[in-house]
């Protein structure tokens, strides 16, 4: 087995993880104290308290139950408890605490830079206030940043379920005024409930793209194939977001390889949501294996109970990858990512 501390040391970037997925547990204690509510489940850890909340009946989805027992209802019922938790900050500072503690869960797994995805619509305190949130996420990755913690860039993410105009109207906000740390933008949520949403959200992502942001796209998670082609011919995707079902696609699989177009893989977050019974089933190696660059990630440690160096040490041990390809994984993880120019240099 490859060793956890080897892992750790190697340079190496996330580039599929979510803000919204890394609070730490005695932050949640503090949150849950300060708003006066109980958590749903005991506070051992935060999957514990995940495990525990129960979303409202409207929000389980029929598809994809949850094969490892987090949550009600697989990916629907998951962006539920996401949508409490992140209710529950409410301040200025209790959003700058969340990023600079984010920046220092990476760190600790030896990430030097992470793109992650921020979703506005799960923060619903700062319902109409998007920037004033963004500032203060901006406040607390400064702080991370000047005590040496990972460099973070912010991936704006679009709810799968928003309207063309609230689309177009999120990223006109972004091009004029250029929020700090923030490098792309993202769409994600749950297809299954909102249909195919690449043509709707086409124009919004051209804009990005116009005005000099990076795209990633949530696909071929909760969609088939048919979504990981409109990330790339719609939405102008650099990057896909699980993208594993394209292994269903063997014209797609071609494509992602020609184009040279990264998959930001997860392979827990996609067994616990029901994606794949098991890691043994999981398509991350066939992909690697037809020539597609595979990097391997967390999406929400804290409410999956997952850390990226053991993300990787179970790949390595269920797909015989040696400390050779653990490198290779970790030069994927670098040049997949939005990371600027010379911190790209320095890591390779
Ligand atoms: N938001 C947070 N995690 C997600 C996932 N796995 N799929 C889609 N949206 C998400
Ligand atoms: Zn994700």
């Amino acid at each position: 087995r490859v060793d956890e501390n080897t892992i750790r040391a190697l340079p190496k970037a996330e580039v599929h993880v979510h803000l919204e997925g890394g609070f730490e547990l005695v932050d949640l204690v503090d949150l849950a104290k300060a708003a006066g509510v109980a958590l749903p489940g005991p506070a051992r850890s935060l999957f514990d308290v995940s495990t525990h909340y129960e979303p409202a009946p409207d929000a389980v989805s029929s598809g994809g139950g949850a094969a490892n027992g987090v949550g009600v209802g697989g990916l629907s019922g998951f962006l539920r408890f996401l949508d409490w938790q992140c209710s529950l900050v409410t301040t200025a500072e209790q959003a700058a605490r969340v990023a600079y503690r984010f920046a220092a869960r990476e760190s600790s797994s030896g990430v030097r830079y992470a793109d992650v995805v921020v979703n506005p619509t799960h923060w619903n305190a700062w319902n109409g206030r998007t920037p004033e949130l963004f500032a203060a996420f901006a406040a607390g990755l400064d702080e991370a940043r000047q005590d040496g913690l990972a460099d973070i860039g912010l991936c704006v993410s679009l709810l799968r379920s928003q309207s063309r105009a609230e689309a177009r109207e999120l990223v006109e906000w972004m091009a004029a005024a250029r929020p700090a740390h923030v490098v792309a933008l993202s769409v994600d949520g749950d297809e299954r409930v909102s249909g195919r949403t690449g043509e709707k959200f086409a124009e919004a992502f051209t804009l990005a793209r116009d005005s000099g942001f990076h795209r990633t796209v949530h696909a071929g998670e909760s969609s088939g194939p048919e979504g990981v082609w409109d990330a790339i011919d719609l939405l102008h995707a650099e990057r896909v977001d699980h993208g594993v079902r394209a292994i269903e696609d063997p014209a797609l699989v071609r494509r992602l390889v020609d184009d040279g177009i990264p998959l930001g893989i997860c392979p827990r977050s996609n067994v616990s949501l029901g994606i794949y019974p098991d890691w043994a089933s999981h398509p991350v190696e066939r992909l690697r294996a037809a020539g597609v660059t595979v990097t391997v990630n967390t999406d929400d440690p804290a409410p999956l109970g997952t850390r990226l160096e053991s993300e990787w040490a179970i790949c390595a041990d269920t797909f015989g990858w040696d400390l050779a390809d653990l490198g290779q994984l970790a030069h994927n993880s670098v040049r997949a990512s939005f990371a600027a120019d010379d911190l790209k240099h320095e890591l390779h």
